[in-house]
């Protein structure tokens, strides 16, 4: 994707993002091919650059089309980043985003969401390109749509936190880049402006007029504690919304399993573990045993790495010690719970 100039010499150029107009509508979808009545339209309406897809993109597209490659929820999830792209920088530039935006992108993943049973897979592939923000909040939200589905909310709750999800960490958007992609630790003042980014997202979210006042909870609440030690407003556990509770799981999911500059991604189980430990003050134990169950049940099929370096394939999980399961190697089967010297340091999709 190159950024260009809006001139005449744009014609025929293939648009990369989506443009939206003042009240939220789309205008020109990703992949117009740009005409001279277009760039008209577009320096009337205040644009002077433009995401153009290069030779490069156009050339990288055919081949997974002719490969096969990309399936069709990873493309999912990556229009969907590019949605959110555009949505994030209109809000840091101060254009007002209509509720049209956040549904179209919630659209564009939910029904493969519900129909895959392991979204992992996918959103391991999502990891690889994108912007941390951006595709963290894709996993957010997918990952929140699958608790949401083990707990069986109806299929419109499960949108609604889908939302919630995409915007939970909106509020980034106001926050400084040099604090947001800073890679040493945080002074204290940078850390307490960081924790703003709850309250700047409620106000951003209030402003989108979405119409369920959840999506505006959740955003000001993932950060909360059960203990009542979280931010912004350090609520107690009645008090917190249980879209917050869900989406606050899957945050810390998505973090601790997600490759940082500052640290390397935490293999499943160890996350699994972590995220089990800190349940009891931090996060609902009733939210975290049901992300519990769903990492669970994909692991089945997956390959896993020995912290003696060998690969084998999970055959079954031991439900009373999840982290030892029954692994294939070759001909052989190696019961994990009765060789306490292996253990798994990593799973691969
Ligand atoms: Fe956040
Ligand atoms: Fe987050």
């Amino acid at each position: 994707m190159e950024i260009m100039k809006v001139t005449e010499q744009l014609v025929d150029h293939q648009l990369g993002r989506n443009i939206y107009d003042d009240s939220g509508r789309l205008l020109l979808p990703r992949g117009t091919i740009l005409q001279m009545s277009h760039i008209n339209q577009l320096l009337n309406m205040g644009y002077d650059k433009l995401a153009i897809r290069s030779e490069t993109d156009l050339d990288n597209e055919s081949e997974n089309e002719t490969s096969g490659e990309t399936n069709p929820l990873t493309q999912a999830f990556t229009v969907a980043v590019d949605n959110l792209r555009d949505l994030m920088s209109k809000v840091s530039t101060g254009h007002l985003v209509g509720p049209g935006e956040v549904e179209e992108t919630i659209e564009l993943v939910f029904p493969s969401v519900l129909e895959t049973n392991n979204i992992l897979l996918n959103l391991q592939d999502l990891r690889r390109k994108d912007e941390y923000t951006l595709q963290h909040s894709v996993s957010v939200s997918v990952v929140s749509i699958k608790i949401g589905q083990l707990m069986r909310m109806p299929q419109h709750d499960l949108k609604i936190l889908g939302m919630a999800g995409i915007l939970h960490d909106i509020g980034k958007c106001k926050i400084p880049l040099d604090i947001l992609n800073k890679n040493g630790s945080l002074s204290e003042e940078e850390f307490r402006e960081m924790q703003k980014h709850p309250i700047y997202g409620y106000e951003i979210v209030k402003e989108m007029k979405l119409g369920d006042p959840r999506i505006m909870l959740a955003v000001l609440q993932h950060h909360e504690h059960q203990d009542g030690k979280g931010y912004p407003l350090k609520l107690a556990a009645s008090k917190i919304h249980l879209f917050s509770k869900i989406i606050a799981v899957a945050d810390v999911f998505d973090a601790m399993t997600s490759e940082r500059p500052y640290r390397g991604k935490m293999a499943l189980f160890k996350a699994m573990n972590e995220i089990l430990t800190s349940s009891v003050n931090h996060l609902n134990p009733e939210v975290v045993s049901k992300l519990r169950t769903y990492v669970l049940s994909i692991c089945p099929g997956a390959s896993a790495l020995l912290n003696n370096g060998d690969v084998g394939r999970i055959v079954m999980m031991n439900t009373d010690e999840p982290s030892r399961p029954l692994i294939q190697i070759g001909e052989q089967f190696i019961n994990l719970r009765e060789h306490r010297d292996l253990w798994v340091k990593d799973i691969i999709m």
